[in-house]
């Protein structure tokens, strides 16, 4: 079992506060194979090391329909159950398997409002070592503008790290 996590202990620098905290979730998760287990574990770390991440958590994609997400894991308030492939910002990224930093969600056409105190967003695809998308990692703040190319490298690194290799 790895130490107690400790948030306060990581670096203050946004950049170096991914970098450690990538290094610490691959140790917690070290030889669990569980996909809930790790999208539960990376939701609560990444809540933990950044206090304005107001929702964190993943839609999986649910193979027994066309195009569609559930939610999985997460932190923070009532998330809707489903999306589209179609609709939102989830959708957007899970469609075109891309990163997507929305600055003011009520610009972004489409966009879901699971709940109104979201002001911004960044969704990251999450893929497993074929390459196949699995998930999509949504991240809301109740500021706008609160993610940046840091956010979605520092986010792309963990969950390439996690669930890609
Ligand atoms: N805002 C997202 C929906 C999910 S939640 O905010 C938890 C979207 O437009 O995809």
């Amino acid at each position: 079992m790895a130490e107690a996590f400790q948030p306060d202990q990581l670096a203050t620098d946004k950049a170096g506060r991914y970098r450690d905290l990538a290094v610490e979730i691959a140790a917690v998760l070290e030889g669990e194979p569980d996909l809930t287990a790790r999208m539960a574990t990376v939701s609560s770390m990444l809540r933990a090391a950044f206090v304005h991440f107001y929702w964190v958590g993943f839609y999986v994609v649910d193979l027994a329909r066309t195009e569609e997400m559930v939610v999985g894991p997460y932190q923070g308030t009532l998330g809707c159950l489903r999306i589209a492939f179609s609709r939102g910002v989830c959708g957007t990224a899970a469609r075109e398997r891309r990163t997507v930093v929305v600055d003011d969600v009520e610009a972004f056409p489409g966009h879901i409002a699971c709940d109104s105190r979201s002001r911004s967003e960044i969704v990251v695809p999450v893929l497993d070592p074929d390459g196949a998308l699995i998930a999509v990692l949504d991240v809301d703040a109740e500021t706008p503008a609160a993610f940046d190319g840091i956010d979605a490298r520092g986010l792309e690194t963990i969950l390439h790290d996690i669930f890609s290799r």
